[in-house]
């Protein structure tokens, strides 16, 4: 039988996502824990992510599945396409995904996804911890982030409702997250993506280049094309753009 969401919404909490993995063994599939605002809210590589109360959507959603590595990539990109769905249903509003999973709005991110997973001793099943967090309202943001990010009501003229939209999300996440990694959904995926047309200077370990981006791969890995004609594929964890 298909499994519902089960749905948890507190006031203040450090972060979703840590006190889903404190409490990981004791929660099934598809656990949903949403909280007005987050004192220690994270992003990826370490950065924090600011979470204003009632400003926002700041939410986990706890996914256990088999293992394979393919399939949990492909989840990384799906999840972004899942918010990026659901905000143009809701909200008329189209965003650009920055590839792996980074939304953006003319410019400014207005929402970031942060997995963390687990797998258990047998190597056989994960459980992934999904945490995206949405700027939907407007709200003063301070020193560097003030050009750098956005909220969806700084683009919308509709009165805007979190509720909404969060069902929306769960909705989309059902959908899109089974999906099987097929070339149909890459597509879907690469029709939000939006790659920087000029070329960038990539560090691939302790390597540093200079390339466009071309697209996903069958891998889900981005690829890249060098000046000397030379394609490479890049992983989310061992390159950043600099
Ligand atoms: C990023 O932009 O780098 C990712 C941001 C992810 C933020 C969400 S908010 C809910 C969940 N709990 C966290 O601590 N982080 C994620």
């Amino acid at each position: 039988k298909e499994q519902g969401f089960e749905f948890e919404i507190v006031n203040e909490i450090d972060s979703t996502n840590s006190r889903i993995k404190k409490r990981l063994n004791s929660l099934n599939h598809k656990f949903v824990l949403a909280a007005e605002a987050q004192t220690k809210g994270r992003g990826r590589q370490n950065r924090s992510f600011v979470s204003h109360e009632s400003k926002g959507i700041y939410c986990s959603v706890l996914w256990k599945m088999p293992f394979d590595a393919q399939q949990v990539r492909w989840f990384s990109l799906m999840s972004a396409l899942a918010l990026a769905q659901a905000i143009l249903k809701v909200t008329g509003l189209r965003v650009d995904i920055k590839w792996p999973n980074d939304l953006y709005l003319r410019g400014k991110k207005i929402a970031g996804i942060l997995i963390e997973s687990e797998l258990n001793p047998e190597q056989t099943e994960i459980a992934l911890i999904l945490g995206f967090g949405i700027n939907v309202y407007k709200q003063d943001f301070e020193g560097e982030l003030k050009d750098k990010v956005g909220t969806l009501e700084d683009f919308c003229d509709l009165s805007l409702d979190r509720n909404k939209l969060l069902i929306e999300i769960l909705k989309e996440f059902d959908k899109t997250c089974k999906v099987p990694y097929t070339s149909e959904s890459r597509l879907t995926y690469s029709r939000f993506n939006r790659l920087p047309q000029k070329k960038l200077r990539i560090q691939k370990n302790d390597y540093t280049f200079e390339a466009y981006l071309l697209g996903i791969n069958e891998e889900g890995y981005m690829e890249c094309i060098k000046e000397n004609g030379e394609i490479m594929s890049l992983t989310v964890e061992e390159i950043h753009f600099v």
